[in-house]
C-alpha cells in the first residue's frame, strides 16, 4: 500500500506535503513525489527511494504554491525508479495525479489509450488512469464545457473511474484549474482534513495531526471536490452527501519519536501503558466481568453465538491463535483463527450463530476486508478488533472492540500484539460471564489483568541483557521459535518479528511438533528459541529442549523468574515474570520483540522501514 496526501488552501504546500509523507512513510518507502499547481502550471519533484530524496530536490529547485498532492510508494506494478514514482501525468499534463490501489483491468485500458495516441512514459498501472481521466476531460470538452469549470473536471473523473476495474484511493489536480483538488475511493483508505480556508487530504489522520481534528472519512465509491473554501461529496450512485465531520483524539506527541531511536523500540517501550488503555473502563469489578461499549449485539444474541471465527494477518492472527486458545478455555466456546486470505475464498459451512471477529491493527488490511465482507455477506454477525478509528474495516464491521494503542508507526506490530492479546481476553472473560463462569473466577481473571501493566513493565527490564545477547546470535541465518499451548503462538510472533526486520529465516513450531521433521534443520548454526515459563506442559517443553541440545542446537531460554533449572540446560536465559498461563504471552513476547529489535540493529537493517514490507497491506 502507499500514502497519499493533498492540500489546498493558503500556505505553501511543499512544506505539509513532504511532512505529510514523512508521517506516512510506514505505509510504503519505495519511492515518493510531490505535485504542486500554481497559475496554470504544476511542477513536479519525484524519485525512488526514501522522501528525503524528494525533500532533498524541493530543497535544491524549491516549487512554490498552495495546491499540490504527495505519495510516498509501495510498489505493485512496475519496478521501483524515478519515473514509476508518483505523481503521473495523464495526456500533455493536463492531468497529474497519484493513486494507491490497483487497477485489475489496467493493460486493457493501456491498449484502448495507446491505440488512441497515448505515450506511455511508465509500467505502472496509475498512469493509466492519468490518462484515461485526461482522455475523458477532453471529450467533456469536445462536449462543450468549460475547460476551467470544476464541473468539466468532476464530470471527467466520474466518466473515467466508471471503466475502471480494481481498488483506488486517488488525489488529482488539472492544469486549467489550480486552486481545485479531486479525490476519490474505491477500497484505498482516504480522509479530509477540514481547516479554515484550506482543506487536507491524507490516506490516514496521521499527517492531519497539528493542522486540524476535524476530519471526514470518504467512502467506497465517494469522490470529494475540494478548494480552499469548500468541501462537496459525491457519491457515484446517491449523488451529493453531507460530509459526516469526527473529532480525531490524536496529538503530535502520538507520532514523533519520544527520544527513542525508532518507532519500533517506542513502541515496545509503550506497551505497559498500550495493555492498562486497552482494559481502560473495560473490567467491570461489580459484576466480575468485563464490557465493551460497541459491539452492538444485545445479550440473547451473544448468548445463542455457539461458534467463533476469528480472523486476520500476520501478527494479527497470531493474536488470533491466542484468542482461539483463552476463548475456548474461559468462554467454552469452539474458536478457530482463520488467515482472512483463505477465509475470504474458502467458504467453510458457518451457521448464523457462528460470529466473526476480524483482529486488525490497521483497519484497512485488504484480505482482512475481504474476508470479512464475504461474512456479512451470508449474514453473519461481523465484528472488528482494531486500533485505528474510523478505519475501513472498523466502520463496515457490525460493531467491534477498540485497542486504544495509540498510532502504531513502526512496520513490525508490536503494542498492537499486546492489546489484541488484551481485548480478547477481556472478551472471553465477558462471554465466560455470560455463560457458566463463577463470580469468584472472574474476580480472579480481572485481578490477574489489572496486574498486567507492571508485569509487562518488569518484562522490559531484560532490555539491556537481550541486546548483550543479539551480539552473539546476530550472525546465524536460521532460528527456531518453539513453544507449546499459550506460548505456540507467541513463537510463531517472534519468528515473524525475526523474518519482517532482520531479513533471518526463522520458524515457529509447537516445540513437540519439531520432533516430526524440523528437528534435522538442528545443528550448532541453527539457534533454538524456547518460549517456556511454567506451566503444566513445563516438563514436556524440557524433554523438547534437551531433544534439541542433544543434537548440539544452542539453545536462548525465554523462562519465569524462579526457574533455577533451565540456565543448567539452555545456553542463554531471559527471565520474565511468572503469571498465569493465559497471560504469558504479553510478558515472553517482550524479550522475543526485543531480539528481534537488536539482531536487526546488528545486521544493519531500517528496523522501522524493513525492506519489501509496509505498515499495512491495502492489496491482494
Ligand atoms: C506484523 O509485524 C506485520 N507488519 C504484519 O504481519 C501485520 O500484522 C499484518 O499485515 C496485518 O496487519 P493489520 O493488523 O493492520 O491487519
Amino acid at each position: 500500500m502507499c500514502g497519499i496526501v493533498g492540500y489546498v488552501g493558503h500556505r505553501q504546500v511543499s512544506s505539509f506535503l513532504l511532512e505529510g509523507l514523512r508521517r506516512l512513510e510506514y505505509r510504503g518507502y519505495d519511492s515518493a513525489g510531490i505535485a504542486v499547481s500554481r497559475d496554470g502550471d504544476i511542477q513536479i519533484r519525484k524519485k525512488s527511494g526514501r522522501v528525503s530524496e524528494v525533500a532533498r530536490l524541493v530543497e535544491q529547485k524549491p516549487i512554490h504554491g498552495t495546491t499540490g498532492i504527495g505519495h510516498t510508494r509501495w510498489a505493485t506494478h512496475g519496478v521501483t525508479s524515478d519515473t514509476n514514482s508518483h505523481p503521473h501525468i495523464g495526456g500533455n499534463g493536463q492531468v497529474v495525479l497519484v493513486h494507491n490501489g490497483v487497477i485489475e483491468n489496467y493493460t486493457t485500458l493501456k491498449t484502448h489509450l495507446q491505440e488512441l495516441g497515448y505515450v506511455f512514459q511508465t509500467t505502472t498501472d496509475t498512469e493509466v488512469i492519468a490518462h484515461l481521466i485526461e482522455f475523458c476531460f477532453n471529450e467533456q470538452i469536445k462536449l462543450g464545457d468549460d475547460p476551467t469549470a470544476p464541473s468539466t473536471c468532476v464530470k471527467a473523473v466520474e466518466v473515467a473511474l466508471t471503466q475502471l476495474k480494481g481498488t483506488y484511493g486517488l488525489a488529482i489536480l488539472f492544469q486549467d484549474v489550480p486552486d481545485l483538488l479531486i479525490t476519490a475511493r474505491l477500497g484505498s483508505p482516504l480522509v479530509i482534513g477540514i481547516g479554515d480556508k484550506e482543506h487536507f487530504l491524507a490516506s490516514d489522520a496521521t499527517p492531519l495531526i497539528g493542522y486540524t481534528d476535524e476530519v471526514v472519512y470518504l467512502a467506497d465509491r465517494e469522490i470529494a471536490v475540494l478548494t480552499a473554501d469548500s468541501l462537496e461529496i459525491i457519491h457515484r450512485d446517491d449523488g451529493r452527501q453531507t460530509p459526516a465531520i469526527h473529532i480525531i483524539d490524536k496529538s503530535p506527541g502520538d507520532i514523533d519519536l519520544g527520544g527513542f531511536e525508532h518507532y519500533m523500540l517506542k513502541e515496545i517501550f509503550e506497551q505497559p501503558q498500550t495493555i492498562e488503555n486497552a482494559m481502560r473502563g473495560r473490567l467491570d469489578d461489580d459484576e466480575a466481568t468485563a464490557k465493551f461499549g460497541g459491539l452492538n449485539l444485545d445479550a440473547q444474541t451473544l448468548r445463542r453465538i455457539d461458534r467463533i471465527v476469528l480472523t486476520g494477518c500476520g501478527t494479527s492472527w497470531h493474536a488470533g491463535l491466542v484468542g482461539e486458545y483463552v476463548l475456548e478455555e474461559f468462554a467454552r466456546i469452539p474458536t478457530e483463527v482463520e488467515y482472512a486470505s483463505e477465509l475470504r475464498y474458502r467458504n467453510p459451512p458457518m451457521a448464523n450463530t457462528t460470529m466473526i471477529f476480524a483482529i486488525t491493527q490497521s483497519g484497512e488490511t485488504a484480505d482482512t476486508l475481504a474476508a470479512i465482507r464475504e461474512c456479512k455477506r451470508k449474514g453473519h454477525p461481523t465484528l472488528a478488533i482494531c486500533n485505528v478509528v474510523g478505519s475501513t474495516i472498523a466502520r463496515e464491521a457490525d460493531g467491534g472492540i477498540y485497542l486504544h494503542a495509540g498510532p502504531e508507526i513502526g512496520v513490525a506490530s508490536t503494542k498492537a500484539f499486546t492489546s489484541q492479546v488484551m481485548v480478547l481476553i477481556q472478551l472471553a472473560l465477558f462471554m465466560a460471564r455470560m455463560r457458566h463462569m463463577s463470580f469468584p473466577a472472574g474476580q480472579r481473571i480481572i485481578n490477574q489483568l489489572k496486574a498486567m501493566p507492571s508485569m509487562v513493565g518488569k518484562a522490559l527490564k531484560c532490555h539491556e541483557q537481550v541486546r548483550d545477547i543479539s551480539q552473539k546470535y546476530a550472525e546465524f541465518n536460521n532460528f527456531l521459535y518453539l513453544g507449546r499451548l499459550y506460548n505456540f503462538p507467541t513463537a510463531l510472533e517472534g519468528a515473524l518479528k525475526l523474518k519482517e526486520i532482520s531479513y533471518v529465516h526463522a520458524e515457529g513450531y509447537p516445540a513437540a511438533e519439531m520432533k516430526h521433521g524440523p528437528i534435522a534443520l538442528v545443528d550448532e548454526r541453527t539457534p533454538s528459541i524456547f518460549v517456556i515459563p511454567q506451566g503444566h506442559i513445563y516438563p514436556k517443553v524440557i524433554s523438547n529442549l534437551e531433544e534439541i541440545k542433544a543434537r548440539g542446537g544452542p539453545v536462548i531460554a525465554i523462562a519465569c523468574e524462579g526457574d533455577d533449572r533451565i540456565a543448567d540446560l539452555a545456553d542463554d536465559v531471559i527471565f520474565v515474570p511468572s503469571v498465569e498461563e493465559y497471560l504469558q504471552p504479553l510478558v515472553t513476547v517482550i524479550p522475543l520483540q526485543l531480539l528481534s529489535y537488536h539482531i536487526a540493529l546488528c545486521r544493519g537493517c531500517n528496523v522501522d522501514r524493513p525492506r519489501n514490507l509496509a505498515k499495512s497491506v491495502t492489496v491482494e
